[in-house]
């Protein structure tokens, strides 16, 4: 192994992340972001890392889709019932960050609380809604094959009918605190523009990187 020695350097002609070319407010950035990585036909480019706590402070991270940001929020979706679910229940205060290797940025948020149910669970495909009502999210489960089984039981509940949202089944929506943008520049000088929540709108500052 010689991950010491694996390093990167941040050149390829990126555009600068400027204060003059940058809006007031972070959710016009952080769309263009996201339309940049769709644009570019990466892997999953909405997803992200979703850190939260439980009520003695351990951390605990695990991947998430984003499947909306809006001005209400950020906006995934997940079994109500999994550790993440109950870590948000009982300490409604989390953090996030997306990364898009390929364009050398990174936008990591913090958010304050927020659950709720959507009717995007219309819009899933079938097997990924079956796939809602047979796993026990993040419990024991005894062998794959009881999840199979689980699988099978579900679509045999709900052959030739339409499939419901579980009651367990939900959206999170994280209202962000703060917003920062992080874009790769050469000789480790990266941008790094954060906003954060001042009466009535948004301070933006410049970090060191
Ligand atoms: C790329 C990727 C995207 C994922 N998206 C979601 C998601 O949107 N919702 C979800 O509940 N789990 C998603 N997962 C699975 C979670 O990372 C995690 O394993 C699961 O939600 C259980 O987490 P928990 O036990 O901490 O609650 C994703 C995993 C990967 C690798």
């Amino acid at each position: 192994m010689t991950l010491a020695r694996v390093r990167r350097e941040y050149r390829g002609g990126f555009p600068a992340l400027l204060e003059s070319r940058a809006p007031a407010a972070p959710l016009p950035l952080l769309r263009r972001w996201l339309r940049d990585a769709l644009h570019h036909g990466f892997l999953e480019p909405n997803a992200m890392t979703l850190a939260t706590v439980d009520t003695r402070g351990r951390p605990r991270a695990r991947m998430v889709l984003l499947k909306q940001a809006d001005a209400r929020g950020l906006t995934f979706y997940s079994n109500l019932e999994s550790a993440k679910a109950r870590e948000l229940d009982g300490q409604p205060h989390a953090a996030l960050v997306l990364w898009w290797p390929e364009l050398h940025r990174q936008v990591r948020v913090a958010r304050v609380s927020a659950v709720e149910s959507d009717a995007y669970f219309a819009t899933r495909p079938r097997g990924a809604q079956l796939g809602a009502w047979a796993s026990p999210q993040s419990r024991v489960v005894r062998s794959r094959a009881a999840l199979e089984r689980n699988l099978a039981a579900a679509r045999a509940r709900f052959e030739g009918k339409d499939v419901p949202r579980p009651p367990h089944w939900g959206g999170f929506r994280l209202v962000p605190r703060a917003i920062e943008f992080w874009q790769g520049r050469p000789d480790r000088m990266h941008d790094r523009l954060r906003y954060a929540r001042a009466a009535g709108g948004w301070r933006r500052t410049r970090l060191g990187p």
